[in-house]
């Protein structure tokens, strides 16, 4: 079937260095045929046909632009599908990537004024999309369910801004959101950013603990949750892990005068939440009462929208901010491109708003494109594995899980290996829907590696070529750029409109953590191969950042935790394959002298990790160590640690720097105990 495929011409006109390109012997599809040969998994030409990018010459040709002209490439964009009070000044963009040559500093579009919550809702509503259905939301139990229009959305949204405004809330202040899938989650993102204040969202299946630690770094004004949600067939009591944590914030000096809480009905009875007079507000009684419209908060482009709290590989979570301008238009321009978005389509994102990918592919993005989206609170597998697929047909109007209304899958936030991603391409899309892999990061905002649906062959596994305005490079340990087929760091050149601009609160650390490994490049934290088209491969953190279902967590936060349960005595953590996750968590923990190992024990350093981190960071293993395989300067050898934990006791490697080499014997001796 090679003969089916025609190699693209020379790309010698291509500029060096754009995102190496050049090197990429793509394909053209005469006819819809899968090369099993190449590996390669063409489109349909139906779908081709009708696609905003039907070819790799397209892409080429777009792409091409956005590397040698990005200022003219995303301002063009910004201006034609953007609302702007007042335009931006001289420069579309300017930036400071290298470590050596001042603060790094990233700007886009500074100097113009804007608003986030207008761009979502007021311009698609004067472009007449005020009837069309903005928000469906379905419950975790099946059978009820709600939706909003644009207009009805918006009206919602302005209660809710002018609720905030009346307590105090400002421009810049800090709001911070502990809520469920719930169609209040989008609608409180909105009001915040419709009055300029910094939304900060923590995943609703953090700890009080993690929540208490990121109201403490942040300080909002006001704390929005709700009473309880029932996730599967458990009901998770929201409201108290909130009042668990404003005790502890407290004690760290930050006290929250105003708590506004949902009463989330279906779930929980209003009367059995616990309530704290005078701080502890419902939602209902105060909200609906304010007016349905609310004037927007214009904000300069360079003005903060929101921070999110995202994992490292070593100390305590980091504030990733991200401002207006540059995200809003990174952040609708990916969702179109990336999911070929059509206006009749229904588009469903399954992540929580609690990450990156409900901020930027639930709320924000779709919602710029005047997309219908729905909004999930349950669980994939509640009732039961059906429900997915129910939900897809439920909007699509078909009965009994046809799964034909399917037009485009989408994949994101860890490797998907080629036999799940064929799984995904012939059962679930019935062979017709192209794949998004989706590759990028909370830092990023958006999508930064990713085939664009009908403009390119597939390669299972692969996340594909850059999005337009992206250059991925690939560097080795002393930070070179290699070219053609490799594999090394994952590192970009140059700013992109979507990326965050600094760690809340410690500019310092955003420049030693990102961009001082690699002085000059953005470095992901991700390793990378390019294989001989210039496909693109992920292959994994290659920091102490483990990826669980999706879920990142830092080792060392892990280990802290564990170390924090008074018989530990030290702890380190590494990522172990797992078949359904990825990656597990499995820990070495050696306890304190006297105390002797036990079940029991066991069970209670898993809790301790539940308690301080949440329920999906909970340990897999905890392997008995009587000591650690310490270096003589005392540090700990994780390479050692993951072959043992991965059971691979003959690839050890050079073990001559170890101060006690007796100690690598008793962890294996001790592996199944
Ligand atoms: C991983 C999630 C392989 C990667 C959007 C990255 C991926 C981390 C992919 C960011 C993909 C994300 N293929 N790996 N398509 N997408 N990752 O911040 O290791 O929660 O660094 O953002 O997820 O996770 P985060």
């Amino acid at each position: 079937t090679t003969s089916h495929l025609r190699h693209v011409e020379s790309m010698a006109s291509f500029p060096s260095g754009a995102g190496k390109i050049s090197h990429l012997n793509a394909v053209i599809l005469g006819e819809a045929l899968a090369s099993e040969e190449n590996n390669l998994v063409l489109p349909s030409h139906n779908f081709s046909r009708q696609a905003l990018i039907p070819s790799p010459h397209k892409y080429l040709e777009m792409y091409k632009r956005s590397i040698e002209d990005p200022a003219g490439f995303w301002s063009d964009i910004a201006l034609s599908e953007f609302y702007w009070k007042q335009r931006w000044g001289d420069e579309v963009y300017s930036e400071n990537l290298h470590v050596n040559q001042g603060n790094i500093k990233i700007q886009w579009f500074k100097g113009g004024i804007t608003n986030m919550c207008y761009n979502c809702l007021d311009r698609n509503i004067h472009a007449g999309l005020g009837d069309k259905i903005a928000l469906y939301w379905e419950s975790n139990e099946p059978g009820f369910d709600a939706h909003l229009t644009y207009s009805h959305l918006l009206h919602r949204v302005c209660q809710l801004a002018n609720y905030l405004k009346s307590i105090g809330v400002r421009k810049g202040d800090a709001v911070v959101v502990y809520l469920p899938m719930l169609l209040e989650l989008p609608i409180t993102m909105l009001a915040c950013a419709r009055i300029g204040a910094l939304h900060s969202v923590v995943f609703a299946g953090f700890s009080s603990d993690s929540l208490a630690q990121r109201i403490v770094d942040c300080k909002p004004k006001v704390v929005i949750t709700c009473n309880a949600v029932k996730r599967g067939p458990k009901t998770i009591h929201l409201k108290d892990i909130v009042d668990a944590a404003l005790i502890e914030s407290a004690k760290d000096g930050v006290s929250i005068d105003v708590c506004l809480t949902y009463d989330n009905q279906s779930t929980f009875r209003r009367e059995s939440t616990k309530w704290q007079q005078g701080r502890d507000i419902w939602w209902q009684d105060v909200v609906p009462a304010y007016p349905t419209t609310c004037e927007v908060e214009w904000v300069d482009a360079e003005d903060p929208l929101f921070l999110l709290y995202t994992s490292g590989s070593t100390g305590r979570p980091k504030g990733v901010l991200h401002t207006t301008g540059g995200y809003m238009v990174y952040t609708a321009t990916t969702f179109k491109y990336g999911f070929d978005y059509k206006e009749s389509d229904v588009y469903w994102c399954t992540a929580d708003c609690g990450w990156i990918t409900g901020h930027s592919y639930v709320t924000y993005g779709p919602m710029l494109n005047g997309a219908t989206v729905v909004v999930y609170e349950g669980a994939p597998n509640y009732p039961d594995s059906g429900r997915c697929w129910d939900i897809v047909d439920k909007y699509k109007y078909v009965t009994s899980y046809s799964r034909k209304s399917l037009r485009v899958l989408g994949s994101a936030g860890e490797p998907i290996n080629p036999s799940a991603w064929r799984w995904f391409f012939n059962l679930v899309g019935g062979s017709r829907c192209p794949i998004s892999d989706t590759w990028w990061q909370t830092e990023t905002g958006g999508i930064m590696i990713t085939p664009l649906p009908g403009a390119w062959p597939q390669k299972p596994g692969s996340a594909t070529f850059p999005f337009f305005g992206v250059q991925p490079v690939i560097v080795d340990e002393k930070g070179n750029e290699i070219d053609g087929e490799c594999s090394g760091y994952l590192c970009v050149k140059g700013s992109w409109p979507g990326a965050f601009r600094t760690l809340y609160g410690d500019h310092e650390r955003y420049e030693t953590t990102y961009f001082r490994p690699f002085p000059g490049y953005y470095f992901t934290g991700d390793g990378c191969s390019r294989d001989k088209d210039g496909y693109y491969w992920l292959t994994g953190r290659v920091d102490d950042v483990i990826n669980v279902s999706g879920h990142r967590i830092g080792t060392a936060e892990v280990e802290s935790a564990l170390a924090s349960h008074p018989q530990c005595a030290e702890a380190a953590v590494v990522g172990v394959e797992h078949e359904v996750k990825g990656q597990g968590i499995y820990a070495f923990v050696t306890i304190v002298e006297g105390v002797s190992y036990s079940e029991q024990l066991r069970k209670s350093l898993i809790l301790a990790v539940r308690n301080q981190i949440g329920a999906f960071a909970a340990p897999d293993k905890i392997h008995w160590a009587p000591a650690l395989p310490n270096t003589r300067s005392g540090k700990i050898m994780r390479r050692i640690l993951r072959k043992i934990a991965s059971r691979q006791f003959d690839e050890l490697g050079d073990t001559s720097t170890l101060a006690e080499s007796g100690v690598v014997d008793q962890l294996i001796a001790l592996a199944d105990s």
